[in-house]
């Protein structure tokens, strides 16, 4: 018999060292972070409650049951907050987290409660750190000293953006301009975009690869690039609301409001446009990239633009992000972090890894 299945038949007591945590979604990262709680990395964490938007579990036995994220799937106790929270409070672990790995606003509008009643909060989740300016202000109200806030999945998945940036501010070095390419499937697709092949074609190719949302259009709009541009920006100090931010989506208006099916029907209606300005571009020895942009003057935008060969995001490749921050210190060439932005796998690790920084 293995380590591991023994551990599971006879779970351990929680000690007063480990750290109890609560999982809030178990789909593909919150799946990630099933799996890696049972690494070495993740022995000191006990679970102690997860749920899906349906169902969650409670009680030890469950909880260490294999296949629990299939088991959740197929019932449970009925969902409620409160009942995951008695459970977090209930344990004698020295911290208490709330994980929050869904895109649920509902849950993300709850960060603040519970920072506030004394559970650490760590998430994949930005709908409340990237939404209302409003929102971000309640969250850092409700940090303290027993409370803190990871959010380095945020942003960048499992790359060291945030913290790369909180860094470069207490040191005092802050950014004069945030750039980058924010979004894995719209990295992967301006990336390939050459002018060979339609780019309704590059975007059938990325849904059959699962590089976008099972609607293309919530990658298109560029909201979920607005939303990391805010955290960002917030994160140096700029209390920048949605409005201030100019974003171009690429979605045409007529395909807005149709249905998933009719819109992938109707996908090579972005070709025309797109080409034209690809040829633009090349035109100017540019190449297209979907680009977000924050200069400390206070203008932002997120949106397709024209990159000369030299600017890092001309050279990136497959679907890697790019963050490039401009500073005093780093004013000849930015500072670039680059790699995979997105992955259900590196977002478990980040959880994980804020989560290790807390305890
Ligand atoms: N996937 C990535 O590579 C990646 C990278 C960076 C950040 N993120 C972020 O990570 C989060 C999760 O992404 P994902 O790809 O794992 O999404 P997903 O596969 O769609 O999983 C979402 C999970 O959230 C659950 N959920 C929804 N509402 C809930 C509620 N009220 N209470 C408890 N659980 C609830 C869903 O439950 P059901 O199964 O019942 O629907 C599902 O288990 C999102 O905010 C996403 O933006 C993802």
């Amino acid at each position: 018999m293995s380590a591991v299945l023994s551990e599971v038949e006879c779970p351990r007591p929680a000690l007063q060292d480990d750290i109890a945590v609560v999982l809030l979604g178990t789909g593909k990262v919150g799946g990630a972070f099933l799996q890696l709680l049972r690494t070495r990395a993740g022995a000191k964490l006990r679970l102690v409650g997860a749920a899906n938007s349906r169902y969650q579990k409670t009680t030890p036995a469950e909880l260490a049951e294999w296949r629990l994220r299939e088991r959740l799937d197929a019932g449970g106790e009925i969902r409620d907050n409160r009942g995951l929270l008695r459970a977090l409070h209930a344990s004698p672990a020295a911290a208490r987290v709330v994980i929050d790995a869904t895109a649920s606003g509902h849950l993300a509008a709850c960060h603040p409660e519970w920072l506030a009643a004394g559970c650490h909060v760590v998430t994949a989740n930005k709908a409340l750190a990237g939404g209302t300016l409003h929102g971000w202000h309640a969250l850092h109200a409700a940090c303290n000293s027993r409370a803190r806030y990871g959010d380095s999945a945020t942003v960048g998945a499992g790359l060291p953006a945030l913290s790369t940036l909180r860094r470069l501010c207490q040191c005092g070095d802050p950014p004069s301009r945030i750039e980058g390419v924010f979004s894995g499937s719209l990295s992967y697709l301006f990336n390939q975009f050459d002018g060979r092949q339609p780019f309704s074609t590059l975007l059938q190719n990325a849904c059959a690869l699962g590089y976008t949302e099972p609607d293309p259009r919530s990658d298109l709009s560029g909201e979920d690039v607005a939303r990391k541009l805010l955290i960002l920006a917030r994160s140096a100090g700029h209390p920048l609301e949605r409005a201030q931010l100019d974003v171009e989506g690429l979605v045409p208006e007529a395909l807005r409001v149709v249905e998933r099916d009719m819109f992938r029907a109707r996908m090579h209606e972005l070709d025309e446009s797109l080409a034209a300005r690809h040829a633009q571009a090349t035109a100017r020895g540019c190449v297209l990239r979907y680009l977000a942009r924050f200069d400390a003057g206070g203008k932002a935008r997120v949106g397709l633009a024209e990159v000369p060969p030299e600017h890092p995001a001309a050279r990136l490749s497959g679907a890697d992000n790019l963050f490039a921050f401009t500073t005093p210190r780093y004013r000849n060439r930015p500072l670039v972090i680059q790699g995979a932005g997105a992955g259900s796998e590196v977002t478990a690790q980040a959880l994980l890894g804020d989560i290790l920084a807390m305890a």
